[in-house]
């Protein structure tokens, strides 16, 4: 089963889609993670012709064979890679990537055009929301830092990838939508699983 996660900043698709892989034993892709590599391949003066981007296990990002991961969470890149993701060129280059590994089958992938342009027939889709509040305030608990800042970062990243021409992030038609505020990410796994459970009811039918 292909599982589509999209949502806005800090809504929690990376936790989600990480352990819902690991407790289905699918594959975790965090194009969210990819799109920051590539934004950090900009910063270093590769061009996007050589940008070689390799998805591993557990998610792990290599740039050009170097392994960026730990590199990826900087706050700095949250801004960054947002501005480079309205770059068609970019998206063009990813997606081409990310459609090759959902071609594989059991993927959990996570980012904002993953139901609606990545994976369009992927067969579960989860739109995952939580209030601005509730994100910043999460994002607050991990980072620390001024609180109206990281509310008016989110606010801001949450307004450029939703408005953008190219591949905006909205939920896809077919999407479930997954309100996780005030829920704690034990409870929002067993929703999901819920959820990947009824579909495969279905499509067993
Ligand atoms: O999920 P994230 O915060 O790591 O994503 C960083 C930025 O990358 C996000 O602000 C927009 C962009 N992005 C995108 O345009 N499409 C995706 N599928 C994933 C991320």
């Amino acid at each position: 089963m292909r599982i589509a996660i999209d949502g806005p900043a800090a809504a929690g698709k990376t936790t989600l889609a990480r352990s819902l892989a690991e407790v289905l034993g699918y594959l975790f892709v965090p194009t969210g993670a990819m799109y920051r590599a590539a934004a950090l391949a900009r910063r270093r003066g590769i061009p996007l012709e050589a940008l070689d981007l390799r998805v591993e296990e557990g998610g792990r990002i290599l740039l050009g064979g170097e392994d960026v991961t730990e590199l990826l969470s900087n706050p700095e890149l949250d801004d960054l890679s947002s501005q480079l993701a309205v770059d068609s060129r970019v998206r063009k280059r990813l997606v081409e990537v990310q459609r090759r590994i959902g071609a594989g089958g059991d993927v959990v992938m996570e980012g904002r055009d993953i139901g609606t342009v990545v994976l369009p027939d992927a067969e579960l889709k989860i739109y995952l929301w939580a209030t601005e509040e509730e994100r910043a305030r999460r994002r607050h608990r991990e980072q620390g830092g001024d609180f109206a800042q990281i509310l008016a970062a989110i606010r801001r990243r949450d307004e450029r990838d939703s408005t953008r021409p190219d591949s905006p992030l909205r939920p896809a038609p077919d999407a479930v939508v997954l309100d996780t505020t005030g829920k704690t990410p034990e409870e929002v796994l067993a929703q999901a699983l819920e959820l990947v459970e009824e579909r495969r009811a279905h499509l067993a039918r």
